[in-house]
């Protein structure tokens, strides 16, 4: 069943319904302004960071779910109710909402008017515009009050939800004309203010929620609305919010449009007043004159539109399967975006309060946007490995504000540093900006203590050969890639952190995951020393991936699969031998992607179980079978109750390891068959099932053994969006960059006639034509480059701003 439709044209998803499975949302803002909105007005926005410059407040868990947001009320001749069908929920005769990148358009009808709402966060500008527009199709002449609202977060969004004693006094507003100015702690530390405006006179505002609202009344029934008239109340301590009361006629066929903004202003600390006790407001000023027209509004649509579009132009595929090219030019790489701006911080899963930036998270995000972002992705590598400690180990996450590693969490994670490697080859590879690997770059932030980014991955490189156990494999520390797979933690104390308690390190626990991801990063490693005429370190570096690669194939193998590690006590995880969690998906993806068992068989095995044992008609479940119980000596993983989360959901993430990995063996038919399974497009037509939005990726969809097998949770903050941008754009669609140029190396379906790409690629663009005239799936018979036919696979870097033609036959 579905609730909308794409419409892949103006690159939006249509919701015809507000009863979708559950709030879907989307992402407004590209830089340092944002906002989450959702189908039904839901949502907030901050500056930056999502729990320390919050501007509108926000109920996770709440009831109803998606209460609060910004809302336009109607009061058409005693008619109250709201257009985005919430929070009133009044029956609407049209409703339709539109996300599209970077904006939404809200439309509801009731009673013979229309309205429109258009939400948006314009390039550089630090603050939402909501364009609404106003229609009376009756031929009847109306008299409207309109109410807008939004409720402030007093900006520390953790301190906003507990410390009330406090709270409940500090709350400060100004009103001047019609702006609305949030004030609260400007008077003391904060140099900040937000403000919420409109481009028309009010007849009358509201800025203590209780007036507006009512003491016990909800979104839904607000006094002030109700009644039809403002109260001009001004907060002071409690609750603020902004509202303006509108008041408009409009004659049979009129139309009325307004502009709302709300905006966030900093100002230097000896200009942050206009006389005592009000707050300069110049700054305000000049952000509400940029949008008083619709011209204006409209131009800064156009803007942003074509900025989506310079980043998206990048890679576009005509394949003839629409649900392929939605995917691929459209909301993978925006879901990449919004992950690379998000991390793991805010979204209707993720709190906004918890987790910073993860070392891992955002190294592996930078795969899916590396070549829209190029620039911003070198700063990003840069920032996460300023983090780094001097042994090589790294903080698993660390502040966006300050660029600082989280000392709540601290290091141990093992395969964190490894990561570093990836991001950074992958960024040369895009670019061929080799002199990144020159930047002095601080240990643990330390200004005064630095190192070249390249001493950075050679520490991480033999953060794993310092660290290694009894088998020759690499100590797991706290946990893996797989968070949950605690070996060292033995927890027993309710509410403990999985991921902090115990030691930090076990001289016993090891990681064949690790080993995997070693040996997947060492080609990387190598081939970077050969560049810098290191000789001999590309030489060790090789013989340690050998080395390790034995390890694996010794140690790590069992028999048709591969291990996933041996716990601290030395006892196997993920072996036949086990009485549950007999197999993981992790080290049977990344072994084969690392080439482990290739040629020797092991490889093909392994993949072959995971279609045995591990996959669903959902995806592949993360292990089989799932733990029942609690085992102290696995940690969180066992904690999850069977089928969910890393205790055999499918964690979609590590689902295109599978993919890339079944493209090594050439098994294209395979690869795709398993992209489909969990990529949303093609599961749009079963949403009442997955739950979450069509157009985007969950982290889980529930597993095999969940209640609710089939469903997915924790949409759009995950790496699944990189991994599987990685496996479809390169993997399958055989477009990889490497260090000196477009390598063409396709592994596809055998049925697939004919595709084409348009690859911007280090200042040219590469418009490649792929035919299979003999129906394969991998192996490129002949590469034609401007008419002549070159000897390789491998396209000659032009650098020279044209397009050059490409024709390549696959045999
Ligand atoms: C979450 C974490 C990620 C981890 C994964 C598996 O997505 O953000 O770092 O690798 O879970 O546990
Ligand atoms: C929790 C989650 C896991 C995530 C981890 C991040 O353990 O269950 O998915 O990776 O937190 O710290």
């Amino acid at each position: 069943m579905k609730f909308g439709y794409f419409d892949d044209q103006n690159r939006e998803y249509v919701m015809t319904t507000p009863r979708t499975p559950y709030p879907w949302i989307n992402y407004l803002g590209s830089e340092e302004f944002f906002g989450l909105i959702s189908n039904t007005a839901g949502g907030y926005s901050f500056y930056q960071d999502a729990r320390l410059r919050r501007l509108t407040r926000y109920r996770y868990n709440n009831v109803p779910l998606d209460d609060g947001g910004r809302y336009l009320y109607i009061n058409d001749g005693g008619d109250c109710w709201t257009p985005s069908y919430k929070p009133m929920k009044k029956e609407l005769s049209f409703y339709e909402c539109r996300h599209g990148l970077g904006y939404s358009k809200i439309q509801g009808a009731r009673g013979g008017l229309k309205v429109e709402q258009l939400f948006f966060t314009p390039l550089f500008f630090t603050g939402e515009v909501t364009q609404v527009r106003l229609k009376n199709e009756t031929d009847r002449a109306k008299t409207i009050s309109l109410f807008s609202l939004v409720e402030f977060c007093l900006w520390d969004a953790q301190d906003d939800m507990t410390n009330f004693q406090r709270n409940l006094s500090v709350g400060e507003v100004e009103v001047e004309d019609s702006t609305i100015y949030h004030k609260t702690e400007y008077r003391e530390r904060r140099d900040h203010y937000a403000f919420f405006s409109v481009n028309s006179d009010v007849v009358g505002f509201d800025t203590d929620r209780e007036s507006f609202l009512g003491l016990s009344n909800g979104f839904d029934s607000p006094e002030v609305v109700l009644e039809g008239s403002a109260k001009n109340s001004v907060a002071s301590g409690w609750s603020p919010v902004g509202s303006h009361h509108i008041q408009v006629q409009l004659a049979p066929g009129e139309e009325a449009s307004y502009i709302f903004i709300l905006g966030y202003v900093e100002n230097a600390r000896d200009q942050k007043w206009e006389r005592p006790g009000v707050i300069n407001k110049a700054r305000a000023h000049e952000m509400i004159a940029k949008f008083r027209t619709d011209d204006q509004v409209h131009a800064a649509l156009e803007d942003l539109k074509s900025h989506w579009n310079s980043l998206l132009c990048k890679f576009q595929l005509t394949s003839g399967d629409e649900k392929l090219d939605r995917m691929v030019n459209i909301w993978n790489p925006y879901q990449c975006m919004v992950t690379f701006n998000m991390s793991r911080s805010a979204s209707y899963f993720e709190s906004g309060i918890g987790r910073g930036m993860g070392f891992r998270d955002s190294n592996q995000d930078l795969l899916g946007f590396v070549h829209q972002v190029p620039a911003r992705a070198r700063q990003r590598i840069l920032d996460i490995a300023a983090t780094q400690f001097e042994d090589g180990s790294a903080y698993h996450q660390y502040q966006p504000l300050t660029k600082k590693g989280n000392d709540a969490i601290g290091s141990g994670f093992n395969d964190d540093p490894l990561w570093l490697i990836v991001g950074t080859a992958a960024y040369i590879k895009e670019t061929g900006d080799f002199s990144i690997l020159d930047e002095a770059v601080p240990f643990d932030s330390d200004p005064s203590n630095t190192a070249s980014l390249f001493e950075h991955l050679k520490r991480s490189f033999y953060h794993v050969i310092n660290n290694m156990g009894p088998h020759g494999l690499p100590l797991i520390g706290r946990a893996d890639w797989n968070d949950c797979l605690n070996l060292n933690c033995f927890s027993e104390e309710p509410g403990e952190s999985f991921q902090t308690s115990g030691p930090s390190e076990g001289p016993v626990a090891e990681s064949i995951f690790i080993a995997g991801l070693f040996v997947y990063v060492a080609p990387d490693f190598i081939e970077l020393c050969r560049r810098g005429n290191l000789v001999e370190e590309a030489r060790q570096a090789q013989m340690h991936m050998e080395t390790m690669t034995q390890t694996v194939l010794e140690h790590g193998y069992d028999g048709e699969w591969f291990l996933r590690a041996y716990d601290a006590a030395g006892e196997k995880v993920g072996s036949k031998e086990c009485g549950e969690g007999k197999i993981f998906i992790e080290p049977q993806g990344l072994c084969v992607m690392a080439g482990i068992g290739v040629e020797t068989g092991e490889a093909e095995q392994a993949l072959n179980s995971v279609a045995q044992h591990l996959e669903t008609e959902h995806g592949i479940v993360l292990l089989a079978p799932p733990y029942s119980t609690y085992y102290p000596e696995l940690g969180e993983i066992s904690s999850y109750p069977p089928g969910y989360k890393e205790n055999g959901g499918i964690f979609c993430h590590n689902n295109p390891w599978v993919m890339i990995a079944e493209t090594i063996l050439g098994r294209g038919e395979r690869a795709f068959e398993l992209y489909k399974k969990i990529c949303p497009a093609y599961r749009e037509d079963i949403s009442e099932l997955h739950r979450l939005e069509p157009y985007v990726y969950a982290q889980m969809i529930g597993g095999r053994d969940a209640v609710n097998f089939g469903q997915a949770k924790n949409s759009w903050l995950t790496g699944t969006a990189a991994w599987n941008y990685v496996a479809m754009s390169q993997a399958i669609l055989g477009i990889k960059p490497s260090y000196d140029g477009l390598v063409i190396d396709p592994c596809i379906p055998p049925r697939w006639e004919a595709y084409s790409i348009v690859r911007q690629f280090r200042g040219a663009t590469y418009q490649i034509h792929i035919t299979n005239p003999n129906g394969v799936s991998q192996g490129v018979a002949k590469v034609v480059v401007d008419g002549e036919e070159i000897a390789g696979n491998k396209l000659p870097l032009f650098l020279d701003g044209q397009a050059h033609q490409v024709e390549v036959v696959l045999g």
